[in-house]
């Protein structure tokens, strides 16, 4: 029996995680939005690729949550994009209003899925997900590092004129600012672009991935990501669905890892299909553990900001 993946918001990154989904065969896919007869025509789009394409998964489209039933994997992506001169921290309440009613529906009818969230500010509706759920840490994870660590591959690409398949890179922390990419653990062919590049390029590496979101929106002027982000979806579901028990940078609620708890931050993990089957703890320089923490900070911080208590899921 084929997996079942629904996609919550269909628009630009929800389309894109639907559209990779399908074409990778992970399941099939039901693509939900509030606005009728959008979902719907995206999804018939999407399948109208499949004989082409040659992949075997249905897309559907829809306007009710019956259809996402039994789900396995539910990934969010509904709320509001930053617009120019907005930080992601700035669309903190509509969005904790949105996710929150999405994932109290989404949830009761798919008690066993596992929960990715790709809405900002990512770590913070991550706890609103899980507050709303009830479901354990190891279900309810977000997508941040991924697309940061493929961001910063592409600069190191770019800037020593290598094929980005030879790059490897590591961000951790909140997805924001504040994240720790981490120059020691970013590789060309297993050699650490700390030997590589001179530290000026270094930084400029580190501060161009730290903005790499916030260059997106400033070009585009309407509208954030949605390619890169999309397929970083696809690759998490990928790992879980294939229970491939692959080690990504993910949002992830720590409980004393990293000396950090009860936060959501990034760091390395292994996906399977029970979800973060576990937490790696790498060794960091007295520095970078400072920035780590410091970006744990900023994320309990926009936390402490939520409603003292949600409605649960099963109310
Ligand atoms: N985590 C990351 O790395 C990352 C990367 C890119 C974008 N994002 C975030 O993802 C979110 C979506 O971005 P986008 O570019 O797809 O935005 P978008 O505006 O293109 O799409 C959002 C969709 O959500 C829908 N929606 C709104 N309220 C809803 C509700 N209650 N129920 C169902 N659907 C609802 C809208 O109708 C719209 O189609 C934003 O918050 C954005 O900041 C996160």
């Amino acid at each position: 029996m084929r997996n079942k993946i629904t996609v919550i918001g269909a628009g630009h990154v929800g389309e894109t995680v639907a559209y990779n989904c399908a074409r990778m065969e992970l399941g099939d896919v039901v693509l939900l939005d509030v606005i009728e007869g959008m979902p719907q025509g995206k999804a018939l789009d999407a399948y109208q690729s499949a004989p082409i394409f040659g992949f075997d998964a249905r897309v559907h489209g829809t306007n009710d949550y019956a259809d996402t039933a039994g789900s396995d994997l539910v990934v969010m992506t509904a709320g509001l994009p930053r617009k120019p001169g907005m930080s992601r921290d700035d669309l903190l309440n509509k969005n904790t209003e949105i996710v929150a009613d999405c994932v109290r529906r989404a949830s009761q009818v798919s008690p066993d899925a596992i929960l990715i969230l790709v809405t900002n500010p990512l770590d913070a509706m991550c706890e609103v997900a899980r507050r709303v759920s009830g479901f354990p840490r190891e279900r309810v994870l977000g997508m941040a590092g991924v697309l940061d660590s493929a961001r910063m591959r592409a600069f190191m690409a770019m800037e020593l004129g290598v094929s980005v398949e030879d790059t490897h890179a590591f961000v951790l922390g909140g997805h924001g600012d504040s994240m720790v990419p981490l120059p020691r653990y970013s590789t060309v062919a297993g050699v650490p672009i700390t030997e590589l590049l001179p530290a000026d390029r270094v930084d400029a590496l580190v501060e161009r991935t730290r903005k790499g979101g916030g260059e997106i929106v400033s070009l585009l002027k309407s509208g954030s990501a949605y390619y890169a982000p999309g397929l970083a979806v696809a690759e998490m579901a990928e790992a879980i669905l294939r229970d491939k028990h692959k080690i990504l940078p993910c949002a992830t609620y720590l409980q004393g890892e990293y000396g950090i708890r009860d936060t959501y931050v990034g760091v390395p993990v292994q996906l399977g299909r029970r979800g973060v089957e576990k937490v790696f703890e790498i060794e960091l320089t007295p520095e970078e553990r400072t920035a780590l923490h410091a970006s744990a900070d900023s994320v309990k911080s926009l936390m402490d900001m939520l409603p003292a208590s949600f409605e649960p899921a099963m109310a």
